[in-house]
């Protein structure tokens, strides 16, 4: 894009109805405040300036998100959208068209809004409008000889003007300096005693500047979020957004109405997964990789051909080498394991580095915590792991051990020998079961 670009984000909404403690705008969607993803789509953009509102929570919601490319405006108390938008005026680029977002608008995309900046040029106003069916709530689009003259708030309209079905979605581009001229002239004398940033359309046509339309693609880009429930109702649409373009990708979802993807899932070729797994971070899956069902991943790496689960838990710093096997009620942090190796059945194996062709046996677990600090156990190539075998870190198995099932391996256990601690094993004849006392 030729242009520099100033975008503002209103964040400074209270959300009452979202009955929380937390401010609005940092409710998650797929892992993410909602904020987050307004912030990232204007980063894609390439604007000069991006600057976020914030009013109610504000000190919170820049804590949570700052970062050097943003800048801050606070708007206390607030007064309505032309308002809001007026306390970012001194930290824009002046003479640069200005995109104005909003931070309960999380699912705009990129590609809807090159286009409105495109319509707008360096000195129009450009809307970005749509057509509903049911338009009840919105600002309406008035035009005269099909050309925009104003925006009218529903509480302001009159019948004729609540029957227009063409809406505001709130987002523009405005020239910089022209929505520098016009806030201050907005008034506040209206049914909600607001200034209202859509005011700035009469103003521009008064001044004979041209106002182009443009239009989002898919309803849910413009749709707002202010109760759980629409939260809940735009995380299944981005949900199932991103399951698309999974299996676009080549992936096969057995439902793709039943995964959760809250971060960057990356895929190779023919990878299947069940339903119901949960992908935290930033979880990358080699080449025909199977997940089956419930499964949750966190920052991990998969290699190529492993088979998850079902009901497997990858916690984050896992790495995964080529044909790991790794089944149920296992779960693994902060570890690597080598090729070919296998935990099939209730493991823990946390802060370890285990080599290739080793065998886990079932409940084995990696004691890594003391209470105090975490310590690490080293598993070598074609160990054999007993069951219900306890690894006291910090400790390695050495290359080609057998470790006998119900070991507490304390010390390290040398290469290629069997090592077993439990007690001999003896039995007691003529033994006789305790029987129940009968009471006097
Ligand atoms: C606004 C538009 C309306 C449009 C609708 C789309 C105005 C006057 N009206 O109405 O034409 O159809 O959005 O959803 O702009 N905000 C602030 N500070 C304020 C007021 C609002 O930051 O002082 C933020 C809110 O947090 C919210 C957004 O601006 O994210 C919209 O505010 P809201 O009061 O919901 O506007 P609407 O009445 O819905
Ligand atoms: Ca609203």
């Amino acid at each position: 894009m030729a242009l520099t670009m100033n975008i503002v984000i209103l964040a400074a909404g209270q959300g009452k109805r979202m009955r929380s403690d937390l401010p609005k705008v940092l409710h998650p969607l797929a892992g993410k405040p909602m904020l987050a993803h307004v912030i990232d789509t204007a980063r894609a953009l390439n604007a000069a300036k991006i600057c976020v509102v914030v009013g109610h929570g504000g000190e919170q919601v820049r804590q949570s998100l700052a970062a050097p490319d943003l800048a801050w405006a606070i708007q206390e108390p607030q007064l309505g959208t032309g308002h809001a938008v007026l306390q970012a005026i001194p930290l824009a680029v002046p003479p640069a068209p200005t995109l104005v977002l909003y931070g309960d608008v999380p699912l705009i995309r990129a590609a809807t809004l090159r286009r409105l900046i495109e319509a707008a040029g360096e000195d129009q106003l450009a809307l970005l409008t749509a057509h509903l069916a049911n338009p009840h709530g919105y600002g309406r689009i008035v035009r005269v000889d099909g050309e925009v003259t104003r925006i009218v708030e529903e509480k302001d309209a009159d019948d004729a003007e609540r029957l227009i079905r063409e809406i505001n979605t709130g987002i523009l581009v405005a020239p910089g300096a022209a929505l520098a001229r016009w806030l201050p002239q907005l008034g506040n004398r209206n049914a909600q005693g607001e200034y209202y940033l859509t005011d700035i359309v009469a103003l521009a046509v008064a001044e004979g500047m041209p106002v182009v339309t443009a239009h989002p693609d898919a309803p849910w880009e413009t749709a707002g979020i202010n109760s759980k429930a629409q939260l809940a109702a735009l995380e299944r649409i981005h949900q199932r957004n991103l399951a698309e373009a999974l299996m676009g990708e080549g992936v096969t979802l057995a439902d793709p109405a039943r995964i959760d993807v809250r971060g960057e899932l990356v895929c190779g070729r023919d990878v299947s997964i069940d339903v119901n797994c949960v992908f935290e971070g930033r979880v990358v899956l080699g080449d025909g990789v199977r997940i089956n069902a419930n499964c949750v991943i966190q920052d991990a790496v998969v290699g190529a051909g492993s088979i998850i689960g079902p009901f497997a838990r990858l916690r984050p710093g896992t790495r995964l080498a080529e044909d790991v096997h790794v089944g149920n009620f296992v779960e693994v942090k902060n570890s690597t394991i080598a090729a070919h190796s296998k935990a099939n059945h209730l493991a823990y194996i946390g802060d370890a580095t285990v080599g290739s062709r080793v065998n886990v046996g079932a409940g084995t677990i990696t004691c890594n915590y003391d209470g105090a600090n975490k310590h690490r156990t080293v598993i070598e190539d074609d160990v054999f792991i007993g069951s219900d075998t306890q690894l006291v870190a910090p400790v390695t198995v050495g290359r080609g051990a057998t470790l006998g099932a119900g070991t507490t391996l304390t010390r390290d256990a040398p290469p290629d020998a069997l090592t077993v601690s439990r007690p001999k094993q003896i039995s007691v004849t003529g033994w006789k079961r305790p029987v129940k006392q009968k009471k006097a």
